[in-house]
């Protein structure tokens, strides 16, 4: 769209802060530093980084990232405690840009039973708050928690207090999704009015979806007037997520001549980043996700098909190259070779090594000799499995399960340890996947308890490929595993086997001190 008059509209990402809040999608140093290198790539303005406080390793990230990560600003959260402010100022100190974003919650819900605070303790803590921050640097962020049921001359009142202490930012979050659109708008508009300094700040708004709306009620809050949007990808976050970034930048990229406003978002790094993050977290991108779903842009009905070919935009808004779908879902085979890989993998938006690209391509012709038609959902599997493969202590050599109904499984599975090969005998389980899980406990003597199992076809077909993402629990953490095959047994074992390296990576187990609970394929 081209609109001179478009407002530019800070794009405040925090993927690593609160959407690492969601449920079993906690990352480790490592997937943390890569997701923030994406983000810069994909054009984010703030980063939010993590909670510094919150425990070390969360310190240890936003301090590396700080450090690592050039091209946006760094930010880490606090509330409005001495301790937490010091904290996030030490981890975010050598930021090229450093923010800290302090929070402190203002609805009566709050006050009375969460802090037991009156408004003026409220008010006093808040500007205590920033006004430490603001010693230590001139970015400050400030969010009156649960805004969106705060009553309105009170939010007023906190908001002015913030920005005469220091505030750059003041953020509106709607802390537990209530709001609807109308209602954003008329906040937003009414603290324009009614906050005399309020043109001496950003307006932000952070909106979680518990009812769907969180894009929603961010696009209205840019209509009335707000400068920065707080998102996440895929739009994870606590309970039912956070806005989409994906979604929130396409509106406004689509419907430029409605809004007149923009991001700097690369829109073609949105389903690589999307795909990157799913990948990391083992949250899914469900199929009919608006902008990065695998369905986002598939005509099914002929009306719809026979429309598309004698003009495109008869049935599309956006185009799908524009957020980063490869033109055409080509078909390799097992007579494409190495360039045709590569190629591929360039238009999915992956840039892959020399050494990168051998591995891939060595598993390529694996899948192309079992599977006739290899689709770019089977190559970014590959990939992605390639990317983000943690050092393989334990691998699978064969299995042979034999099982039926009313009949305990036997099971004969051999794993390669370095050049060992062990091997086990047994019947056993609930069903051959089970079996599978408990033979390989029994070889590498760690005992998880599986606390989710999930198994989809990554592309469409008899033969397409099913792959299997499993999380369990060793000595009180989560682990993450990913396997995919053709064959869902296998790839049901590979998975298993992935989150059994992954505790092997990062401790030497005694054997056995995890607990098992029985487990069912839900
Ligand atoms: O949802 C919320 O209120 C938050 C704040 C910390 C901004 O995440
Ligand atoms: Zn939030």
């Amino acid at each position: 769209m081209n609109d001179t008059n478009q407002r530019k509209i800070v794009i405040f990402d925090t993927t690593l802060r609160d959407g690492e809040q969601s449920p079993g999608a906690s990352m480790n140093l490592a997937e943390k530093m890569e997701v923030a290198h994406a983000l810069v790539e994909l054009g984010v303005d703030v980063i939010e980084a993590g909670f510094p406080i919150a425990s070390p390793g969360d310190f240890q990230s936003v301090c590396e990232i700080a450090r690592a990560v050039r091209g946006a600003v760094i930010c880490g959260l606090a509330r409005c405690r001495n301790a937490d402010i010091d904290r996030a100022w030490e981890a975010v100190k050598d930021a090229q840009r450093p923010r800290i974003h302090v929070f402190l919650a203002t609805s009566a819900i709050h006050r009375e039973h969460k802090l037991k605070m009156d408004k003026d303790e409220i008010v006093r803590r808040a500007v205590d708050g920033v006004k430490r921050a603001a010693g230590y640097c001139s970015d400050i962020e400030f969010s009156p928690e649960d805004a969106a049921r705060t009553e309105t001359d009170f939010l007023c009142e906190v908001v002015q207090a913030a920005i005469d202490a220091g505030a750059t930012t003041v953020n509106i979050p709607d802390t537990v999704g209530y709001a609807t659109p109308m209602q954003m708008k008329s906040v937003i508009e009414m603290l324009r009015r009614r906050v005399p300094n309020i043109c001496r700040a950003v307006i932000s708004v952070h909106c979680h979806n518990d009812l769907g709306l969180a894009v929603a009620n961010s696009l209205a809050a840019v209509q009335a007037g707000a400068g920065q949007v707080e998102c996440t990808i895929n739009g994870i976050g606590e309970r039912a997520g956070n806005c989409s970034l994906e979604e929130i930048v396409m509106a406004l990229r689509t419907r430029g001549d409605y809004y007149h406003a923009n991001t700097k978002i690369n829109s073609r790094r949105l389903v690589p980043t999307s795909r990157m993050v799913a990948g990391i977290t083992g949250i899914q991108v469900q199929r009919n996700k608006a902008v990065v779903g695998q369905n986002a842009f598939a005509h099914e009905a002929g009306i719809h098909q026979d429309g598309m070919l004698k003009e495109r935009t008869t049935y599309e808004i956006m185009r799908p190259e524009d957020v980063g779908f490869a033109m055409t879902d080509l078909v390799l085979g097992k007579h494409s070779g190495r360039a045709a890989l590569a190629d591929r993998a360039k238009a999915l938006g992956y840039e892959l090594t020399g050494e990168q690209l051998d591995v891939v391509f060595a598993d390529f012709k694996v899948l192309a000799d079992k599977k006739k038609d290899v689709y770019d959902g089977d190559i970014a599997s590959l990939i992605e499995q390639q990317i983000h493969a943690v050092a393989e202590q334990w691998t699978l050599q064969s299995y042979r399960v034999t099982s039926g109904t009313g009949l305990i499984p036997e099971i004969s599975l051999t794993l390669r340890h370095g050049d060992k090969e062990h091997n086990t005998k047994m019947a056993s389980g609930d069903g051959p996947i089970d079996a599978v899980l408990l033979a390989i406990e029994e070889i590498t003597g760690i005992n998880v308890d599986c606390k989710d199992f999930n198994v989809h076809s990554v592309t469409v077909g008899q033969d397409a490929q099913g792959e299997v993402r499993v999380q369990v629990e060793y000595g009180g953490r989560l682990y993450r595993g990913r396997g995919i095959s053709t064959d869902s047994i296998e790839a049901s074992a590979k998975a298993f086997l992935n989150a059994i390296n992954r505790i092997a990576a990062v401790s030497r187990p005694s054997g056995g001190i995890g607990r098992r609970s029985g487990f069912k394929i839900p």
